[in-house]
């Protein structure tokens, strides 16, 4: 198969883009058969972005903050995504809430991982909420993006001991270490369902 006939995937990222990466090694790999068509943030600074434009992958910042409403920057992030008819649009640490208009736009191929059990702690400041409510496990969750935040349903999940004397950066590390292997192997699933 050439590069050309596999299928693309859009990645969304806000910062340092460690999942991301982690998605482009395991293409490099062979483990992962589709082709980073772009990756677009947000934030013109996030440093994943750096790491993209490296690898020759096609980059794009749209600064929300140059947006009057949410509404018009989500139909300009829908616009430079629908340039490349990915099979998926992949959040990676994509750090804006979406209209209900994008999700549907993008509906079934929209996914997020989020640094959770999820049904358990949606939003922010997970690790530190499941270490103060006192869980013996935590980890983080592919899901589909569903018009309502961190609620879809969920295609892997990957799990994480809370140990004695976690503390939110530990759990944090040991977290975002699962979500490197549980990324890639859930875009590989969701591909060779569809
Ligand atoms: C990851 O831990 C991801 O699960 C989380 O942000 C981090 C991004 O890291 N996402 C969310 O909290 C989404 N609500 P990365 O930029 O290094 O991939």
């Amino acid at each position: 198969m050439t590069s050309t006939t596999k299928p693309a995937i859009v990645i969304l990222i806000s910062g340092r883009g460690s999942n991301m990466k982690s998605i482009v090694e395991a293409i490099k790999s062979g483990s992962l058969d589709v082709t980073v068509a772009a990756v677009i943030s947000n934030r013109p600074d996030a440093a994943g972005l750096l790491y993209a434009q490296q690898q020759n992958i096609p980059t794009a910042a749209i600064d929300h903050t140059q947006f009057e409403s949410r509404q018009s920057f989500d139909q300009a992030m829908a616009k430079e995504i629908d340039k490349y008819s990915p099979k998926l649009v992949v959040l990676a640490g994509f750090m804006r809430i979406l209209t209900t208009e994008f999700v549907e736009h993008f509906a079934g191929k929209l996914i997020n991982i989020h640094p959770a059990l999820l049904p358990k702690f949606k939003g922010l400041n997970t690790h530190q909420r499941a270490i103060d409510a006192g869980e013996k496990e935590h980890g983080a969750s592919v899901h589909i993006v569903t018009p309502e935040l961190d609620d879809g349903p969920v295609v892997l999940q990957a799990r994480v001991a809370i140990l004695e004397g976690d503390t939110e950066q530990t759990l944090a590390a040991r977290v975002l270490k699962q979500e490197h292997t549980l990324y890639p192997k859930a875009i590989a699933q969701l591909i060779a369902e569809n």
